[in-house]
């Protein structure tokens, strides 16, 4: 995808893959402040490692406690995370997630926490999070309390989420990556969730998972992750070099990667 956008916008520009062992980590955050570098993602675990080591962070960074994304300016680092305004955008593209009630979060790793700010301050719904090891959606939950002490997010089992109030459910677990035939709701009824309502899976390889197509079969809305990957990309583009790619160059390069085409239903 950034090879499309260095090459779109004409910019002599790389971006490497690089696998960096935890205790590495350190030396190679460092190393992002030489000349010339603008950046860096982070992927598991170094998304939440890496917060100690960075200057300064964004709001979206700090709340979600995880840094997807390395801005360097000068020898100095900060830390954004580009996951939850990529979640929006791609909700909105889709059109799914318009539909007003409450937000059902499967999940409660770093993706759930970006979704969990993203339907929070971006959406302004009431968020229940799901999630297989409950103690962990409580964790969740608990760092999202008002002042009075009141909670913004509820950690639910699957029977306690008011079903037929929810407008939109997003998939932040891992259910489903690389498993087309698991699913975090399996044998779940979607029919249980209002006809607008809709279904982000934030999966995106198989680009139809079980939950999609059970989605599907019960007349929801569903929508891969795909959208997502796309914007979390071209945010963190935009904030490296300044520059605004469109959405179909990150979405063209994507395509062509994970061969979509030939894959397709
Ligand atoms: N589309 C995008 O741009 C985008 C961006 C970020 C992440 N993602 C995707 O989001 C997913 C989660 O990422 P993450 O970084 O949050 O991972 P993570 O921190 O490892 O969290 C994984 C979560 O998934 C749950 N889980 C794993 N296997 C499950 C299963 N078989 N059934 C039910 N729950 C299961 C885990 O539950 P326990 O707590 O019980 O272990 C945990 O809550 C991944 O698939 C990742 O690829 C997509």
């Amino acid at each position: 995808m950034h090879a499309a956008a260095f090459a779109w916008a004409g910019l002599r520009g790389e971006y490497r893959a690089q696998r960096v062992e935890p205790a590495a980590l350190p030396a190679q955050i460092a190393a992002l402040r030489r000349p010339g570098v603008l950046g860096a993602n982070l992927s598991l675990p170094h998304k939440e490692a890496a917060l100690p080591l960075l200057d300064a962070l964004s709001d979206a960074a700090r709340r979600i406690g995880a840094v997807n994304t390395v801005i360097h300016r000068g020898g100095q680092l900060s830390g954004d995370n580009t996951d939850a305004p990529g979640l929006l955008r791609a909700l909105e593209d889709a059109g799914v997630g318009a539909q007003e009630g409450a937000v059902v979060v499967l999940g409660a790793g770093g993706a759930a926490r970006a979704a969990v700010y993203a339907a929070l301050t971006g959406l302004g719904r009431e968020v229940y999070v799901v999630n297989r090891t409950p103690q962990r959606a409580q964790a969740l939950a608990a760092a999202w309390v008002r002042p009075q002490g009141a909670a913004l997010v509820r950690a639910v089992d699957v029977e306690g989420v008011p079903w037929e109030q929810v407008g939109l459910v997003i998939n932040a677990s891992s259910a489903g990556l690389g498993a087309p035939e698991e699913s975090p709701l399996p044998d779940f009824d979607f029919g249980r969730l209002p006809a607008g309502a809709g279904v982000y899976d934030m999966v995106y390889q198989p680009h139809e998972t079980r939950l999609l197509r059970d989605v599907r079969s019960a007349g929801r809305r569903g929508e891969n992750g795909l959208g997502m990957l796309a914007h979390q990309a071209r945010l963190a583009f935009a904030a490296w070099t300044g520059l605004e790619v469109p959405p179909q160059v990150f979405l063209g390069a994507l395509h062509e990667k994970l061969d979509l085409k030939r894959t397709a239903p």
